[in-house]
């Protein structure tokens, strides 16, 4: 049954199918709608179009053990090498040993899959992998095909509720478990939603960067969310940034596919010169990190292309996505060199799930890029996003199914007032109101909190993200922005050595050891959601689980 809900200072309605759902899952990338299907009886709720968010944008591929003499072992190596030693080897084994049967369910489900001339899987292969093991759709158009295919089929179900244009603003709990949700209706109206469990699905935090790949709905919802009604957050310190964006106007900046200087394209400044040979070995092909550092810093001195033209006449049927996105620019990439930028690209850390996308909390799981459950470490494996999203919504919907539920105590019912105005215009909920703090918040990121990090200037930063404080809590997306800005520099400041997508110039040594896990929590965080000068404790999470 429905308790009643009562608030500080607004009426809610309370709104869920039967008024109580089974689970709710927050988000519609390929982790939550993984989990929406492989689950039944439940709700999806959207901040915009179901199926929009980054998922929907993925150049890259699936990677998968599917080739000829590649094993997931093989894998699951390749992961281990890249993560810099912080994941966790059981998850990682886990992962990659699901991940060819959850592409043939892709396929089940109807996705195109790129095949070649034999009509077998075309595998592409991308840097840090040793074999071919890379699926793509539609050349560059991978996540655009693969959502697809999960939007179609989640609509064609009935037991799936999808309730779309809907800002989940907080968790509700009940006996110090997760029983529902705060959210804004369409028109902004207060709502309450009920549920066994609530999944968070809900993808990265790319928006508290000035330049970055992520759509507007990657503002740290989840996380913040997460953090507020007390889950542990790991590692939130670890951001990927890829080297290659195009150095335009929009916002989101287009990806450039790694898989560009896979085919052969090089980095050059203005001169045409070949500023990475000689930095790496491996030139362009470096690690993604250092790649993208050595872009930053010759991107200060100066402008820095991409030049692919040796791709020539195949380029728009090869790389139709970043076509288009070059072309609208006003760059043709089959006779000029593209200006480039690297941008923030994917959330490494998240909140700390085990093997089954369940938190420190009761009733609240996640999955995807907002979660963390040990697969990437301190640096992601390209094109091991989309394939955690797949396994992880199967593990997560047996977990629930196997949850056992207890009523909810309206007696105990703790419901978070609302807080801030809504998002202006829930259809496309990029702008927050007053929109210089937030353009101010992600400069800041950017300079100090992106790709090389110093104490003097996570500071300063930390500093300034404080005087804003007052002005992103009117708003309830600000909000968010700037509880996520503030983990990540405060994590980044107590990190003090580098390793992985982390990089300190004041300490740029590796860290000696395996190294040890960030874990942020509530009570670290004086005076959520932003000020106060916590200390991270660096508590060891080496005794992870993977069941
Ligand atoms: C890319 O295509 O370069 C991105 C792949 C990824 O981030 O996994």
């Amino acid at each position: 049954m429905t308790p009643p809900v009562t608030t500080r200072g607004a009426s809610m309605n309370v709104h869920g199918p039967r008024g109580h759902a089974r689970a709710l899952i927050i988000g519609s990338g390929i982790a939550g709608l993984t989990t929406a299907l492989e689950l039944g009886d439940c709700t999806v709720v959207t901040r915009s179009d179901l199926g929009d968010g980054s998922s929907r944008w993925a150049q890259g591929g699936i990677a998968a053990a599917l080739g000829e003499g590649d094993a997931p072992d093989r894998h699951a190596a390749d992961t281990l090498t890249v993560s810099s030693g912080l994941s966790v080897p059981a998850i990682v084994e886990m992962i990659t040993a699901a991940a060819p049967e959850r592409v043939r369910w892709l396929q089940e489900l109807g996705a195109e899959l790129d095949l070649d001339g034999d009509g077998t899987l075309a595998l592409g292969r991308e840097a840090g992998h040793s074999d071919r093991r890379i699926v793509h759709a539609g050349g560059d158009a991978t996540g655009a095909a693969v959502m697809q295919a999960l939007v179609a089929a989640v609509r064609e179900r009935p037991d799936i509720t999808v309730l779309e244009h809907r800002h989940v603003r907080d968790l509700v709990r009940a006996n110090g478990r997760v029983v529902g949700v705060t959210a804004a209706g369409p028109g902004g109206e207060p709502e309450v939603l009920f549920a066994d469990a609530v999944v968070l699905a809900t993808g990265g935090i790319g928006r508290v960067y000035a330049r970055t790949t992520n759509p507007v709905e990657a503002t740290g919802d989840g996380l913040a969310m997460a953090l507020r009604a007390g889950a542990v957050i790991r590692d939130p310190e670890f951001v990927q940034f890829h080297p290659t964006a195009l150095d335009a106007t929009p916002d989101p900046l287009p990806l450039l596919t790694e898989a560009l200087r896979g085919e052969g394209a090089h980095l050059v400044d203005a001169d045409g010169r070949r500023y990475l040979v000689g930095e790496h070995p491996d030139a362009e092909l470096a690690p993604r990190d250092v790649v993208a550092r050595a872009n930053w810093r010759q991107r200060r001195r100066g402008p820095i292309y991409l030049d692919a033209r040796l791709i020539g006449d195949d380029f728009p049927t090869r790389f139709p996505t970043v076509f288009r996105a070059t072309m609208a620019a006003g760059i043709d990439p089959r006779t000029q060199p593209i200006p480039t930028t690297p941008a923030q690209h994917y959330h490494i850390g998240g909140i700390r799930t085990d093997g089954h996308g369940r938190t420190s909390v009761t009733g609240l799981f996640a999955c995807g890029e907002a979660a963390s459950v040990g697969l990437h470490g301190a640096n992601r494996l390209a094109s091991n996003s989309l394939v955690e999203g797949l396994v992880m919504g199967v593990r997560v919907a047996d977990a629930i199914g196997q949850q056992r539920v207890r009523a909810i105590d309206p007696a105990h019912l703790e419901v978070p007032a609302p807080t801030g105005t809504p998002p202006t215009g829930m259809a496309s909920p990029g702008p927050v109101r007053d929109a210089d703090a937030v353009a101010r918040l992600r400069e800041l990121m950017w300079e100090h909190g992106g790709l090389l990090r110093h104490a003097d200037g996570l500071r300063s930063a930390l500093q300034d993200l404080d005087r804003l404080t007052s002005v992103l809590e009117r708003d309830a997306v600000g909000r968010n922005l700037g509880v996520v800005a503030g983990v990540v520099l405060r994590a980044a400041l107590a990190r003090e050595g580098s390793r992985g997508g982390h990089h300190r110039i004041d300490h740029p040594d590796t860290e000696p050891g395996p190294g040890r896990h960030t874990l942020v929590q509530r009570d670290d965080i004086p005076h959520l959601p932003l000020a106060g000068s916590a200390v991270l404790d660096g508590r060891d999470d080496r005794h992870e689980v993977a069941s």
